[in-house]
């Protein structure tokens, strides 16, 4: 029988980010005797406003820095007495792997090298032990599926994204370690998420930007890829099942269950925004532009999260109509939070997306 590991000092890399601030926030919360230390490098996806509430906890300590820094990742884990790493520092938008795929191999493949090397070197020094390491990857290493079936933690990788080929990289790193020193790392593959805090280049929070703003919504395609949708806080939950009750060596799927067609999405985006800002039905869909195809897109992500449930007993705690619904009131609640991330540089990006497609 399996005992429950209880980490005192959690290393979490890229917490600053839509995902990572989310577990750091609730980690600390629910974990009363937990410390908890903040690898970011604050890239145009970090932001320190998503963790403003605990910033002055005592438990909880914010380093920038970068995880290709060697030097800074082995006095961390030492001076820290580390005992878990959570990995979640990554280029993580399939559309800025498509423009320029070499930062997407430093972070996601070579960032995750060093930070398992590192890793590795100090565990080996049992200053303490156990020891956990937890990557955190996504389903997009298996490829697309067809109409039928679904990813499960058996499935070849597959990957056809330069972002996806990156984290798969990493994925037979962590995989690496572990068959070749036995280093006690643990791979998680999620499904889509969406939530509060995200980057409004993705396309739960890039409708509800355009929206609010009268700008096109650009579907890619016919609008027909299919994608597993999951609340950010379930990712969470089940990052956290996994830390604490998952074994070694093993991978986990994490998903919702929750498949939705693009175009269905975006239309019940229009209408629940519609009604709350008490517009006319079909005054947000008139927004919609069918633009040219993203680039070797995936059909369809279904994720087999059986595993999961039945050997550590998590399942998604949110209904999709409930997050999506609370999701748009955060954005509508937040709009100096869209305000200064889509400033700037992010500007730039979009028109360079955007500019020559019909
Ligand atoms: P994000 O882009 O919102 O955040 C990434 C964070 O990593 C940012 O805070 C950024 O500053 C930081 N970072 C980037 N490069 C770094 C470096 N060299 N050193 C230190 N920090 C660095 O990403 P997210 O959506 O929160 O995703 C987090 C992780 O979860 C990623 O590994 C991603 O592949 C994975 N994932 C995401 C989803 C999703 O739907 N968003 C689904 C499954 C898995
Ligand atoms: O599946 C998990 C992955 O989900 C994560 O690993 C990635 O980090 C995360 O970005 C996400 O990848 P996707 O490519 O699926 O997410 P994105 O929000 O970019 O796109 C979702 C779908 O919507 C996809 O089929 C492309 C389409 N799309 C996206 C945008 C931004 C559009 O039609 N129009 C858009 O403007």
């Amino acid at each position: 029988m399996s005992t429950t590991f209880n980490p005192q000092a959690v290393l979490v890399t890229g917490g600053a980010g839509f995902i990572g601030s989310n577990f750091i926030n609730h980690f600390i919360k629910d974990h009363p005797d937990v410390r908890v230390i903040n690898l970011d490098l604050l890239t145009y996806a970090g932001n320190l406003e998503n963790l403003s509430h605990i910033e002055n906890n005592a438990r909880y300590r914010f380093v920038k820095g970068d995880i290709c820094d060697a030097g800074l990742v082995a006095s961390l884990l030492e001076e820290e007495t580390i005992d878990a790493v959570v990995h979640f520092a990554a280029e993580s938008h399939v559309d800025r792997s498509i423009l320029g795929p070499e930062l997407f191999v430093r972070t996601n493949v070579l960032g995750t090298q060093v930070l398992l090397e590192e890793s590795r070197k100090y565990w080996l020094k049992k200053i303490v032990d156990p020891f956990r390491y937890i990557q955190v990857s996504t389903d997009e290493v298996y490829g697309s599926l067809g109409k039928n079936g679904f990813f499960t933690e058996e499935t070849p990788l597959a990957a056809n994204s330069p972002y996806s080929a990156s984290k798969a990289g990493a994925d037979l790193l962590v995989r690496a370690y572990h068959e070749t020193y036995g280093f006690p790392a643990i791979t998680t593959r999620c499904s889509n998420n969406y939530g509060p805090c995200q980057f409004p280049e993705k396309l739960v929070p890039l409708l509800i930007h355009n929206i609010l703003s009268g700008k096109p919504l650009p579907v890619y395609g016919d609008g027909k890829n299919i994608r597993d949708w999951l609340h950010v806080r379930d990712h969470s939950l089940a990052l956290a099942t996994v830390l604490k009750n998952g074994a070694t060596g093993e991978v986990y799927n994490i998903g919702g269950n929750n498949e939705w067609q693009n175009i269905d999405i975006v239309n019940l985006v229009c209408n629940l925004l519609d009604r709350k800002l008490d517009k006319a039905q079909g005054t947000s869909n008139s927004l919609i532009t069918f633009v040219k195809d993203r680039p070797g897109h995936d059909l369809r992500y279904a994720i087999d999260a059986a595993k999961i449930k039945c050997q550590l007993g998590w399942e998604p705690s949110y209904t999709f109509e409930n997050g999506i619904d609370e999701t748009i009131d955060w954005y509508l609640a937040n709009q100096e939070w869209v305000n200064k991330v889509t400033s700037g540089a992010y500007l730039d990006y979009y028109r360079n997306m955007y500019e020559g497609r019909e």
